[in-house]
């Protein structure tokens, strides 16, 4: 079975945690391998939520599943030991499958200190991200390793309660043994090099990061993009976001969908699908397969808003048309419940053929259950993905 990525194609909080752990089951280890605690990833274990920001989606249910935090990552190991005490009580023994490459970075308290100062007016989170990544490409930053090397009392801890840390070469053997699926934290539209710059993070988001972790001899094949029927955006207000829907039906998607940030506890702003923005994110990731979530928040809804164009022959080809792109849209039929792919039928065919991209998965809830994946789908196309969206 070839490994996988899974990777955000908005602005983050696409449920890439939720797809993960679902997409689990048939997977030996997951890795992250950028960013650090400013993703916060939610998922439910038995109805149970769970919200991790280091640890990744691994699903420690699976007594053989592992969980792999590589070396592009930056890693606060205060927050790290508080997650994987939390872990292991929830899961007796997972904190021994938790590896660490000791090639990964420290944030340090005063990189959470300068980022509180200094980051506000790109919206950031507010965890030391960039200045901890300023500080590693500027050649004075602090990886894991020096301090496993002084002996200090936070990897002392770590490895105390379990954690492992090895390079990835140390794992080769294993890692080559193993099926891995790689989680993205943030998303292509927040990536530095692909979304508005500066209004992005300074971890790597797509499949490049997987590479530069010294993870290219595990590189996945499959690289599915996550995404929302609609967009969410927490950056505090200060960003661009073309496609944001009026305060009031904002409002409504912010309660059902309970849209509020798991790292900042910021309620999220809204829009409508942007496609031209997820055809550009699917291009920039590399992504072959569509994961889609959050359907049943538009449960109920006559007809859906989706954003099919920047105007005539205008295609997205950078990160700052994000800012300055005048979006026209088209609306598409709703549907009732979302666990009815018949009635989710003509969105998701739209959807495939404006991407050229299959909607492998429909997720309609928070249950394992709550997942359709295509090959179940009672779904006879009409269309196929070569026929034009000027047909459909
Ligand atoms: P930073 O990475 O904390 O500096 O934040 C930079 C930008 O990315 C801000 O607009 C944040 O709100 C956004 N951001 C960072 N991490 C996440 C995430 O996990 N989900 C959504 N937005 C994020």
């Amino acid at each position: 079975m070839d490994n996988i990525a899974v990777l955000g194609m908005q602005w983050g909080d696409e449920g890439k945690a939720r797809a993960i752990n679902w997409l689990a089951k048939d997977y030996d280890v997951v890795c992250r391998f950028g960013a650090g605690g400013n993703a916060g990833h939610t998922l439910y274990y038995k109805g149970q939520k769970i919200v991790r920001h280091l640890i990744p989606s691994a699903d420690f249910s699976i007594k053989s599943q592992k969980a792999f935090l590589g070396a592009g990552m930056v890693i606060n190991l205060e927050s790290l030991l508080k997650e994987v005490l939390e872990t292991e009580a929830m899961f007796p023994g997972s904190a021994k499958r938790i590896i660490v490459d000791p090639d990964a970075f420290v944030i340090l308290p005063k990189h959470t200190e300068e980022d509180k100062v200094n980051s506000k007016s790109f919206g950031s989170t507010g965890q030391g991200i960039t200045p901890c990544y300023v500080d590693k490409i500027g050649r004075r930053g602090t990886k894991i390793k020096d301090l496993l090397r002084d002996n200090s009392d936070i990897t002392n801890a770590l490895s105390a309660a379990g954690v492992v840390f090895a390079h990835s070469l140390e794992m080769y053997e294993e890692l080559m043994r193993s099926r891995i699926i790689f989680e993205g934290a943030q998303s292509i539209l927040l990536d530095y090099n692909f979304g508005d710059y500066p209004f992005v993070t300074s971890g790597e988001c797509g499949i490049g990061g997987i590479y530069n972790a010294g993870l290219a001899f595990v590189a996945p094949k499959k690289v599915i993009g996550v995404f929302k029927p609609y967009m969410t955006k927490v950056d505090g207000g200060v960003g661009s976001f073309i496609t944001e829907m009026p305060e009031d039906d904002a409002k409504v998607i912010q309660e059902i969908g309970q849209e509020v940030g798991a790292t900042t506890g910021r309620t999220r702003r809204v829009g409508y699908l942007d496609l031209m923005a997820l055809e550009y994110a699917i291009q920039k990731g590399g992504v072959n397969s569509l994961f889609i979530t959050k359907m049943d928040i538009l449960d109920g809804t006559k007809s859906v808003k989706v954003c099919n164009t920047y105007g005539d022959g205008v295609r997205m080809v950078s990160g700052s048309q994000l800012r300055d792109a005048k979006p026209g849209y088209l609306d598409l039929p709703g549907w009732k419940s979302a666990k009815d792919s018949l009635q989710t039928k003509s969105f998701i065919n739209y959807v495939e053929i404006f991407t050229k991209c299959q909607v492998d998965y429909i997720s309609a809830g928070v249950n394992p259950e709550d997942v359709i994946e295509k090959k179940k789908r009672r779904l006879k196309p009409s269309v196929d993905l070569f026929q034009t969206v000027s047909d459909y």
